[in-house]
């Protein structure tokens, strides 16, 4: 998997891109993480990246010619094409299963815009997605990248030590987790729910899944309208809505 970030701020994603998990998946070569300086693809002596819009109005828009550089730069001739990936807050909503589609691809590029607009021509001859991740407004997409680069990476085969992790993630399952425990068991005056401590396994699991509906049931009722429930599921939530 590669995945190339155009920005003007390259050491601002390489900072990220660098630590912990993400580097050190890097270093072991599972994901190539490239930070694209857009400046080395203008040709004006102050590297300019954006421009005053057509037809006045407040802001700049960031220019057509080294964003289609850029891309172009990093797309070798035949081959199959890469996702084209503009940051914007008027995307596709980010979620954990555009980060599941997105994890089998095999190279993509993002595109960290600027709030204020790009040319229009980059939306439409250039880019395959526009993704914005949430409903806010950032500075520059940046951070945007930086999340989506996280979320896909975590979920390539051998980034986490332990391969089953990714499944029993919050909403990969379409309910949120199960609350976790460590030691000790006894906390001063706060226990560990006695049935973790059981050793009976099919229980375990029993108070897992019934704990990660009701959380689901609590925090995001939303997702349980397209969460895969069998008929026991549905009976203990029409239990908590009743109780
Ligand atoms: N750029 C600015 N805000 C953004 C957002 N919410 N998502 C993606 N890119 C952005």
């Amino acid at each position: 998997m590669r995945i190339e970030i155009i920005t003007t701020l390259p050491d601002m994603v390489e900072a990220v891109a660098s630590e912990s998990i993400l580097g050190r998946a890097r270093k072991k070569g599972l994901v190539e993480v490239e930070a694209v300086n857009l400046r080395d693809f203008t040709e004006d002596k102050h590297r300019t990246t954006d421009d005053a819009p057509f037809g006045g109005g407040p802001g700049m828009v960031m220019k057509c010619e080294p964003v289609f550089m850029a891309v172009e730069s990093l797309t070798g001739r035949g081959g199959p094409r890469p996702r084209v990936l503009l940051m914007t807050p008027q995307g596709r909503r980010f979620d954990q299963k555009m980060a599941e589609e997105l994890s089998r691809e095999h190279h993509i590029i993002m595109i960290c815009g600027r709030y204020e607009g790009v040319d229009e021509r980059i939306r439409e001859h250039l880019v395959t997605d526009e993704v914005s991740i949430g409903d806010y407004v950032l500075t520059g997409g940046e951070l945007a990248a930086l999340v989506i680069l996280d979320a896909v990476s975590r979920l390539v085969p051998g980034v986490l030590g332990d391969e089953t992790s990714p499944l029993t993630d919050s909403f990969s399952s379409g309910l949120l987790e199960y609350p976790q425990y460590t030691r000790p068991a006894e906390f001063g005056e706060y226990r560990v729910p006695d049935v973790l401590l059981s050793g009976n396994h099919a229980e375990i699991e029993k108070w897992r899944h019934q704990q990660a509906l009701k959380r689901t049931f609590e925090r995001r009722p939303d997702l349980l309208e397209t969460a895969p429930l069998d008929y026991k599921d549905k009976r203990f939530l029409k239990e908590l809505e009743t109780s």
